[in-house]
């Protein structure tokens, strides 16, 4: 109410200030902002506009309002616009000058910004314990080199090591650590200073305020510092990217603790029961975690939108931007649960071992043999092709199952060493590659 008495005669309706009003998604930028507000104060110091009485009083008001929170999250009530005017109401008097030079919207900005490079921080932490305690998985006793099939079309495609399968969960999320690293240089620079959007002829030292914010520099157009939210639409996607794998992994999870499959086993740690069921394990958490990122993808399309076609500079449809730090909690949510439940996958080697031999698995690994003796690729596939159709009617599983006298007298190019060579483990052993 504070900003209407100078322009306007009537009150705002308290359903428009309930409506407009930021105040509870701001919650979580009430320390940035304090801090910020602390750092713009030093300036305004610096350059003459403040004198040190006047600093000290508004820096020891900032900590009371900051000591306060810390107390109570809730302290500040919801009749506020949003959280830079619920911060400056509780400065009194020293608080009147310290808005010179700048503008909620370079304001808003920066609180975004430092709330979104904190976020990156454990999002990359979080993806780093995933990572280690998925080697550590993969170095258990006996995990890596055993044998499972993988699959295309959801349909047994070839035996493969558990150790590939695992580390491709690795490639992921070292990817997604990567992403963060990168998209955070351009969250990362300070955009007050902009005001609120043709820069201000009160001059502070910007740079030394991005010293003091952490920031790695400025943002120089001052435009630009107020309507761009690109770096939001980036975490907002990357988070969508961790969220998609999360939910792949997730997936797989669900169906390999189904009685069909029976790869897996659901640790009770994690598990839920039924209400009407008794026998009933449920992969409850892992439900969560795929259907997560439906909201993420939400969020994500939602800040898309918000951007689109809106007029320069900055508009009111940017507190929108606020449904990112959904995406921050979801992601960091799964993050903390994650390393429990990948430490605690128990897995049924041999249940996995049989289904890799199952289904003929071994049928590209023995037209390759065929390839290795000299014969044309497609020859090898058409003759394995029918050996396969043939092998189904009588009852087998695999190449094993057939005679060996049968295969050397049916199949041109076989020789003895067939057998050997399509055997699971050296199969599998023989297309493993590092490069
Ligand atoms: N609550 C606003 C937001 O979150 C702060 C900026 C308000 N600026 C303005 N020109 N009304 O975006």
């Amino acid at each position: 109410m504070i900003l209407r008495k100078g322009r306007l005669k009537k009150d705002q309706i308290k359903k428009i200030a309930e409506f407009t009003s930021s105040i509870e998604e701001d919650r979580a930028l009430a320390f940035y902002d304090i801090r910020q507000s602390v750092a713009h104060a030093r300036a305004l110091k610096k350059a003459g506009y403040l004198s040190k009485k006047e600093f000290k009083e508004i820096s020891s008001g900032l900590s009371d309002v900051k000591k306060k929170l810390e107390k109570d999250p809730g302290f500040f009530g919801s009749g506020h616009d949003d959280i830079h005017m619920a911060v400056e109401s509780e400065l009194g008097k020293a608080g009147e000058k310290l808005h010179a030079g700048r503008s909620r919207n370079d304001q808003v900005a920066c609180d975004v910004r430092m709330y979104l490079r904190d976020a990156v921080k454990e999002i990359v932490k979080g993806l780093d314990e995933v990572g280690d305690v998925l080697e550590e998985k993969i170095s258990e006793p006996g995990i890596a080199g055993a044998c499972m099939p993988f699959y295309t079309h959801l349909q047994r495609a070839q035996p493969i090591n558990l150790g590939t399968y695992l580390e491709l969960y690795r490639c992921w999320f070292s990817r997604d650590k990567e992403r963060f690293i990168q998209l955070n240089k351009r969250i990362n620079r300070l955009p007050l200073g902009a005001a609120a959007g043709a820069s201000t002829s009160i001059k502070t030292d910007r740079e030394s305020v991005a010293k003091e914010l952490g920031f790695e520099g400025t943002i120089d157009n001052s435009l630009d510092a107020v309507a761009s939210r690109d770096h939001v639409i980036e975490f907002a996607c990357a988070c969508s990217t961790i969220g998609t794998h999360f939910s792949r992994m997730a997936e797989e999870l669900i169906l390999f603790a189904s009685k069909e499959f029976s790869f897996i086993d659901i640790d009770e740690s994690i598990a839920e029961t039924s209400s009407i069921m008794p026998q009933k394990k449920n992969p409850d958490c892992l439900e969560l975690i795929r259907s997560a990122a439906g909201k993420l993808n939400g969020n994500a399309v939602s800040i898309l939108t918000i951007m689109k076609g809106l007029p320069l500079t900055y508009n009111r449809d940017l507190q929108n931007d606020r449904v990112v730090f959904d995406s921050a909690r979801t992601v960091i949510g799964i993050l903390e649960i994650m390393p429990h439940i990948i430490r605690n996958i128990s897995f049924n080697l041999k249940r996995m071992s049989d289904a890799a031999r199952e289904g003929f698995t071994d049928a590209a690994d023995f037209a390759e043999y065929l390839v290795s003796k000299g014969m044309e690729f497609r020859r090898a596939h058409r003759i394995v092709g029918e050996l396969v159709k043939e092998g189904i009617e009588r009852g087998y599983e695999n190449f094993s199952d057939y005679p060996v006298k049968e295969i050397l007298s049916r199949v041109p190019r076989a020789e003895e060493d067939f057998r050997d060579i399509i055997k699971m483990e050296e199969a599998v052993a023989r297309r493993i590659r590092k490069k």
